[in-house]
Order: C-alpha cells, then structure tokens, then sequence
C-alpha cells in the first residue's frame, strides 16, 4: 500500500492467520478491535514455543526449565516496561487485565489513603472497570464519586474539570481514550492539573495502549493500567504501571504465594517490587505472549501505527457519512480509529446481525459504559473500532453492509 506513512497493510495483514478466515462465505473483516484485536504469528508462535520447551513454574525451582522460564517471564516484563516508558521494570505488575489493575489500586492504595468525606474524580466517558471498582471504595469509606462532565461531541469540560479538582479530591481516574466515543483526552494537563491540586492520578490506558505511543514518565501519571489482549497479545494478561515509590507504600492487596518475604502463624512479611503484588502462579504464557506483542507492535512502530490508523479513521468518517440515517456518536477533535453510530429506525443489535451476515464483525450496545448512552441519550450504538491491520476495502465492505441494512429497513 503506497501512503504517506509507507505502511505495508498486506505485509501486516499477513502475520495474522484468522484474517484469511471466511464467515458466512464471505472474508471475514474483523472489526470489533475494541473488544480485542487479533494476534500475530509472533505471539502465537512463543505461546506455542513456550509450552513445548519452555513450561516451569517462576521463582520457585532450582531446576533447569523453572530458570528459563524465569527469565523468559522476567524478560517479558522488560520488554513491557521499555515500551510503556517506565523508570524501572518492579513498576510493572502483572494482573489479569486492566479491570484487575484498577481493582488493586482501588483496594490497595484506596482503603490506605481514601477517608470519610473524600472525593474520587472520574469521568463521564469511563468504561464500566473505571466506575465500578471506585464506587466499591467510595461506599466502603464514605467517600463521594464525582463525574467531569463531557460535551454532546464527547469532549471532557475541562473548565468543569478544574471546579471540581479540591482539597478533597484523593484520586482522578480517568481514560485516556473512550471505547465508545474514540475521544483522546489531553492527560498532560489534566494530570498537571490533579498534581497541582494534590491528587494521584490514575490512567486508564486499556484502548489506548494499541492506538497511541504511551510513555508514563513522560506523562507522570501516578498508575497506568493495561490489558493484553488489546494489545494484540493473549487474553488473562494485564499490566499495572505504579511509580516506584507508590507502589512501595502501598499495602498488598492479594495474599498467597510469591509475594512474601517470610510467613509465620504470627505474621508474615511481603516480597520486594513487584512480586509483593503478584500472588499466586502467574499467567506466565500470558506475560511472555505480551512480551512477544509489545515486540511486534515496537517493529511495527507506534507512531506507523497511529499515523495509519489516523488515515483510515478519515476515510471511514467520511464513508460512513454517505449511509442515509447514520449519525455518528463521538466526534472530539482528537479521535482515535472508533467510529460509534447509529441509524435511524434500526436498532443497533439488527444491524450488527445483518452486517454479520455479510462476515463484517463490529459491536453493537453499551459496550460496557451504560453512563456515555444515558448522557447522550440513547440505549446503544453500533461501533466499528479499526487496527492496524484493517483496510479502505474493509470500510467499503462495512459501509456496503450499512447500505444493505438501509434497504431491508426503509
Ligand atoms: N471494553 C471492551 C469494549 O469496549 C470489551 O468492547
């Protein structure tokens, strides 16, 4: 593919197998990114590699493949740690997902440092995993759940945002990019803002760790939370960035293996960074995956990446706009490749079923952020979220698939 940016989109395209499936007869064209991209060669290929050579349980043996393991596991997470900038590799800890991310630090760092009277500052645009888990604290201290209000284009009012950043303001947690609406919100100086009033800052970076370059010094966010398998690595994987000197203040959060120093029936001690968040046997393929991710997107490049991704974001703008009835949900100045919408007379759950039938996959309903439909109003959208991999001839095929639906419609 001749662009700009020089990014060969076939050669990509070609790392990644279930691409060449077809669904219903038809090339399947894969566009539900959001929820999770698909994977490469690369990556599938160490999570095979690993279980047939490499399988040893981590830090516990003494024996040959318990110490390959290790440094395999180990070197996963420099890897991670490089490619999200931080300071030193015991920052990085390994969770679940990003949802478990944000759940620690809620218990973790929250039930330490949130009181009676407190106030958590989110935001209107937060999934689900960025609510929930504060509502739980807030209504186990006492504390209040604020809410930075957003426009109908689904920007954050910043003016709104700086009324309610106080004294009584413990934590800002907010996203750095909207699953829903794509929005891309200007975290530097929001969390130069929180920073200056008092506040940790915590970023939600599960959709933006696949779109954006992220660098959390450059960002001096406070936490950084991540999921694998939207960053094109396995499921069951997620990582927790915290600055050193948090994280070492913080008590652990689960109990269990790894992530003591010593245990005795009268107490126990905790382990070092940042085993001392890491209890139980690890997902330690999933860790090693990751590794394998962040190494292909890093030979890819982030900034390729995004530049492309700006360009199909574009060209899908302006051919969705041609289907008659569609609105566009989401339409902030700075977007990534999210196109949310709905058309008139259809409901989005029909629609994601008939542009099924034509073997294009998007997703269709709240996706997880029940408060971005009640302030705009409605009950769901249809959303078609693009990667690095996807085409012009995908939004086509989409937009031809819309058209359809028009028809069956009215
Ligand atoms: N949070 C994911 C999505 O937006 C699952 O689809």
């Amino acid at each position: 593919m001749a662009t700009a940016t020089a990014f060969d989109v076939t050669a990509i395209r070609a790392d990644f197998p279930i691409l060449g499936t077809t669904v219903h007869g038809k090339p399947l064209v894969y566009l539900d990114n959001a929820a999770t991209t698909q994977k490469p060669r690369q990556v599938l290929q160490v999570l095979a590699d690993y279980y047939e050579s490499s399988n040893a349980n981590v830090h516990r043996g003494v024996h040959y493949l318990s110490g390959r393991a290790s440094d395999l596991f180990d070197l996963a997470r420099d890897r991670i740690a490089r490619f999200i900038g931080a300071a030193d590799s015991k920052e990085v800890v390994f969770t679940r997902n990003a949802t478990e991310g944000i759940n620690l630090v809620a218990q973790s760092w929250g039930r330490a440092n949130v009181a009676a009277g407190d106030e958590v500052l989110i935001s209107a645009m937060e999934h689900h995993s960025n609510i929930v888990p504060w509502q739980l604290l807030c209504a186990e201290k006492g504390a209040s759940l604020r809410v930075i209000p957003m426009s109908d284009a689904g920007e954050l009012d910043l003016e709104a945002f700086g009324r309610l950043l106080g004294p009584r303001t413990k934590i800002v947690a907010v996203t750095a990019l909207s699953n829903v609406l794509g929005t891309v919100n200007p975290l530097a100086d929001m969390i130069q803002a929180a920073h200056a009033a008092g506040a940790v800052v915590l970023v939600d970076g599960a959709q933006a760790a696949y779109h954006l370059p992220v660098h959390v010094q450059a960002l001096d966010c406070d936490f950084f939370v991540l999921t694998g398998h939207k960053l094109y690595g396995p499921t069951g994987i997620g990582v927790l960035y915290g600055k050193a000197a948090r994280l070492e203040a913080m008590p652990p959060w689960q109990g269990g293996g790894d992530m003591i120093s010593s245990v005795t029936f009268e107490r126990s001690t905790w382990n070092v960074l940042p085993y001392k968040f890491e209890a139980g046997t690890p997902n330690i393929s999933g860790a090693i995956g990751l590794g394998a991710a962040v190494d292909y997107v890093t030979s890819v490049g982030m900034e390729r990446i995004q530049a492309y991704e700006q360009e199909l974001l574009a060209y899908g703008t302006e051919a969705l706009r041609t289907v008659p009835g569609l609105v566009l949900v989401g339409t902030a100045a700075r977007k990534a490749s999210i196109l949310s919408f709905v058309m008139d007379g259809i409901h989005p759950h029909d629609l994601g079923t008939i542009v099924d039938r034509e073997g294009v996959a998007i997703r269709t309903g709240h996706h997880c952020a029940q408060p971005v439909m009640d302030r705009l109003g409605i009950p769901a959208t249809a959303r078609a979220s693009l990667a690095m991999y996807n085409t012009r001839e995908e939004i086509d095929a989409l937009v031809s698939a819309l058209h359809t639906a028009r028809k069956v419609f009215g």
